[in-house]
């Protein structure tokens, strides 16, 4: 599991505190607090905005990690924080256990420009560029010579089949072509950090299925640490390793999308999970019966949901092998299917 991989980002109760006087409300800028309900009611009552409140998770090395919550809940301020694009008014970000927010101006824009990588829902892109100038504007900013920048960005422009286009300026490229472009643009650097906030959100649905499964396929290349923001919590779990829920400023509830849609933590993380069919959630992996003989059984990997295994159960109804990373770890029955479904619809009432 991607969780077994060393943590390469870490935000630890991080705070951005919109307003007069943020700083008053943190004796020391670790931004731990004692009462943390009586500090955001603080933080309200005065006229001031908690954009972030106390965030903490960490993402690890390979990891898909997305941050889902409504309109105003503090998704992008956070990724923000972290890349420094808005100071945090408190906390810690650590990358590779260095903190971001200790460090000087000039290794900042290091960082930036050779660890991160950014996609905005926007686009972003410059228009009186070329595809394949805009592409080589961030290895052009980093002093590389035109032949080797050119030569990159074509291979980028390869990568998520944009050949051929290199030529063309932005309005003249489809929404889904102009994100790829926006997309080249952030790997170009090799970036050891990938930020995308609502990458395909501004796309219509068909176009955005095409991208998240272009997103997959490149990830399955590339392993990058990646923080992913939408609003669509079926994005979500086509895409995530793990997901954080926000809710004015907070985080509610960290998990896979397995986690999150059979124990949601409130009814607002209920509210984002319940339309989901739990078929497509739960996973072999979750409901492996360790013990007991596999021999001859056929292999499904423990990352199946069950609406891909289930068809299988009609020519292998004693069960199939479940196997994580090239190794059995046990038995998946029709029984045990029919159980972790049961279970489910008692909880939710149904
Ligand atoms: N410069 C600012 N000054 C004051 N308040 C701000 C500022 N920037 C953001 N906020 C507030 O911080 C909160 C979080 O905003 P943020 O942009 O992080 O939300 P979001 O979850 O990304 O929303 P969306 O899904 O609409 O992009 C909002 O209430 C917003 O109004
Ligand atoms: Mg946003």
């Amino acid at each position: 599991m991607k969780t077994d991989n060393p943590v390469k980002l870490s935000c630890r109760n991080v705070w951005k505190v919109y307003g007069e006087n943020p700083d008053q409300f943190f004796q020391n800028g670790s931004g731990q607090v004692d009462d943390l309900e009586k500090v955001g009611q603080q933080i309200a009552d005065s006229g001031h905005i908690g954009a972030a409140c106390n965030v903490s998770f960490d993402v690890h090395e390979g990891e898909i990690f997305i941050i889902m919550g409504l309109s105003g809940s503090g998704k992008s301020t956070m990724v923000r924080c972290i890349s420094r694009l808005v100071e945090p008014t408190a906390g810690e970000v650590l990358m590779d256990g260095e903190d971001l927010l200790k460090i000087s101006d000039k290794e900042l824009i290091e960082f930036r420009r050779h660890k991160m990588g950014m996609v905005f829902q926007n686009f972003g892109l410059l228009p009186h560029l070329t595809v394949l100038e805009n592409i080589a504007f961030p290895l052009k900013i980093q002093g590389i010579s035109e032949e080797k920048r050119l030569a990159r960005a074509r291979e980028v422009i390869d990568l998520v089949d944009l050949t051929g286009r290199e030529d063309s300026f932005p309005r003249q490229l489809s929404g889904g072509q102009q994100q790829r472009v926006g997309i080249a643009r952030s790997l170009a650097v090799e970036p050891e950090i990938w930020f995308l906030d609502e990458p395909f959100s501004a796309l219509d649905p068909l176009i955005r299925r095409q991208m998240q499964d272009e997103f997959m396929r490149l990830q399955k290349m590339l392993h990058k640490t990646i923080v992913f923001i939408t609003h669509d919590f079926l994005e979500a779990l086509r895409l995530a390793d793990r997901i954080a829920i926000m809710k004015d400023g907070k985080v509610v509830q960290i998990g896979t999308p397995a986690e999150l849609v059979l124990s949601p933590a409130d009814d607002y993380v209920m509210e984002f999970t319940q339309d989901v069919p739990r078929v497509r959630v739960i996973t072999a992996g979750e409901i492996v019966i360790n013990g007991g003989s596999t021999d001859g059984l056929p292999r499904v990997n423990a990352s199946s949901n069950l609406e891909q295994i289930m068809p299988m159960f009609a020519n292998h109804p004693e069960g199939m092998a479940v196997e994580r990373d090239g190794e059995i770890i046990g038995l998946v029955t029709p029984q045990a299917v029919v159980n972790a479904l049961a279970s489910e619809s008692n909880s939710n009432g149904a």
